[in-house]
């Protein structure tokens, strides 16, 4: 039996944590599918595009089982289009947890078939996210070690003055 797993997020942009989640559930399941939301009311510092492209260069190594699409709607309508059996979620802190729990109850009230599973990010991106990255590199600092290279190189482009 083949284990199908779907990783949404907005991904805007791919961190170091959101990379090492990838890497774990890349050695769990038989297929990952990386799925980037499109959220037309939201306004992402990347277009859905360019998160998806700034993702695939990274993950290129973790196999070709595990491979990037965009998405929008329903998590749970994304994953059973994928065929998936299973949501990945990644763990920072506990701080993370009770909003995950919500949205893995609900995703579950919406499709039984399809489980969340989580996986603890490791310790040294524990601090790490989207929000603080951009923050950062708004303001001229440095992401590298945060985010991959090719997103600290594609943030410096995008907030250059
Ligand atoms: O990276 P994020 O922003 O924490 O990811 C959140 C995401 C995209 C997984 C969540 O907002 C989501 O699943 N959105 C799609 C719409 C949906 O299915 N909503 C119900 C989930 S409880």
């Amino acid at each position: 039996m083949s284990r199908v797993a779907v990783f949404p997020g907005s991904f805007d942009p791919m961190t170091m944590a959101h990379l090492d989640v990838a890497r774990r559930a890349a050695s769990l399941f038989d297929r990952l599918v990386i799925g980037v939301l499109h959220n037309p009311k939201k306004s992402p510092v990347f277009p859905v595009e360019r998160r998806v492209e700034l993702i695939r260069a990274p993950v290129a190594e973790l196999g070709a089982h595990v491979v990037v699409e965009s998405f929008d709607g329903l998590t749970v309508e994304f994953a059973v289009r994928q065929g998936a059996g299973f949501i990945v979620r990644g763990l920072r802190a506990i701080s993370d947890f009770e909003a995950e729990l919500q949205m893995a109850h609900t995703n579950r009230r919406l499709e039984a078939g399809v489980d969340t599973v989580f996986l603890m990010t490791a310790l040294e991106f524990g601090f790490v996210s989207s929000s603080l990255a951009k923050e950062v590199a708004q303001f001229g600092g440095d992401v590298r070690g945060m985010v991959p290279a090719p997103v600290a190189e594609a943030l410096a482009e995008r907030f250059r003055a």
